[in-house]
């Protein structure tokens, strides 16, 4: 057996690797104007302002999240980019980073090692506050800063943040295990004296107007998930090894169109959470020639809330784009697709097929067609309405 066939104990499982992707945990991407990102995602898609970085009396960074995780959504500064990422970030790699959630910390300590016998480039290993969350950030081909990290702050009932005063150990290159336990932190905090309730909380500034299932809430819908993201590569088959190969995640399926090949990554039982898309592909359908970040992906909990955010979201000034081939969403049949103010593309959807024990999509003829006027009702597919936990109540 050589090395590349070594197989790794992970929590008493024999696997390919020493960690496990478990689900796309969150996403960032950089960002010129802050206060305009805040807007898109606040005020129009409703995700949570759950801390916001200051530095020299400007903001640098904002952090979201539509449900218990610190964050599941950030804006981040273009401007505290620095070194390789600066020259990415110049080369269109808008993407600040695309996060995975392991199980356990170990599993990321290995994966460092694992990352660095391979020569993968490596951003850092660390531990970042706001979000408390132990990391490895490492570059995928095209320089799009991919994160492992485990663990995340919970913002509760009374979505209220981790103070910062409560910020006890921020680790800048690497650490070494074990560490002691978030709760452990939080009680040395309080017991020197820390007052655990001041940390931030944000404020809704809109009026409660639109009934969601029987919820009063000031939009029309709720973000119940995020991803996929779609990247723009300039080599697909480079891409589909690192993610594939290197990374773990799952080949759902190639999809050729127009001569190129798209390919659809797992790493549960969505179809996919990541998509590769050739760069070529990017000019022929006209869309923003200065970003490989091709579209984020945003699911909200239902079909009715997905036609109610498209006309919500229409009538705050963003533009619904009908130049997406259903092609090229496989495994999410209505979807739209909207131009924020920073031109980037939101794909927007309500339900993502479900990839079973065999592993196999289900096949194009058994796919839903979708009608070009989206009907009032739809019928249900065995897997309609079983991808999503919703955790506490809609707001
Ligand atoms: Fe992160």
């Amino acid at each position: 057996m050589n090395a590349q066939d070594r197989m790794y104990d992970v929590g008493g499982v024999m696997l390919p690797r020493p960690f496990k992707p478990r689900r796309l945990g969150h996403f960032a991407l950089w960002h010129t104007d802050l206060a305009m990102a805040r807007r898109l995602y606040v005020d129009l898609l409703g995700f949570r302002e759950t801390d916001t970085v200051v530095r020299n009396g400007e903001p640098v960074a904002v952090f979201t999240s539509h449900g218990t995780d610190h964050h599941s959504l950030a804006a981040i500064h273009a401007s505290t980019a620095e070194g390789v990422r600066k020259a990415h970030y110049e080369n269109g790699v808008l993407v600040n980073q695309i996060s995975f959630q392991v199980g356990t910390l170990e599993e990321v300590v290995h994966a460092h090692e694992y990352f660095a016998q391979r020569q993968v480039p490596i951003s850092r290993l660390g531990r970042d506050f706001p979000g408390s969350n132990w990391a490895l950030y490492v570059l995928d081909p095209d320089g799009h800063r991919v994160e492992f990290y485990y663990g995340m702050e919970q913002i509760g009932w009374d979505r209220r943040s981790k103070p910062a005063a409560a910020y006890v150990r921020t680790v800048r290159d690497g650490f070494s295990l074990p560490q002691p336990a978030e709760m452990t932190e939080i009680i040395n905090a309080e017991q020197s004296g820390v007052d655990l309730a001041s940390g931030f909380r944000p404020a809704e500034a809109l009026p409660c107007d639109y009934c969601v299932g029987g919820v009063m809430l000031p939009r029309p819908f709720k973000v119940a998930k995020i991803g996929p993201v779609g990247l723009f590569v300039a080599d697909v088959d480079a891409s589909e090894r690192f993610y594939t190969d290197l990374l773990g995640l799952t080949k759902t399926e190639d999809v050729h169109y127009g001569g190129h090949r798209c390919v659809y990554l797992r790493c549960g039982t969505d179809h996919h959470c990541i998509a590769l898309y050739p760069l070529a592909l990017r000019r022929e359908l006209k869309l923003n020639a200065s970003t490989t970040l091709m579209s984020i992906g945003i699911e909200v909990a239902t079909y009715k809330q997905l036609k109610d955010a498209v006309l919500f979201l229409r009538e705050k000034g963003l533009r619904l784009i009908d130049s997406i081939p259903f092609e090229l969403h496989p495994g999410i049949d209505y979807a739209a697709h909207l131009i924020g103010p920073d031109g980037h593309l939101i794909q927007l959807y309500h339900c993502m097929e479900q990839v079973g024990w065999d592993g196999r999509p289900r096949p194009g003829a058994e796919r839903r067609r979708v009608e070009p006027v989206w009907p009032q009702t739809i019928e249900a597919s065995p897997d309609t309405y079983v991808d999503q936990v919703l955790q506490g109540p809609l707001g």
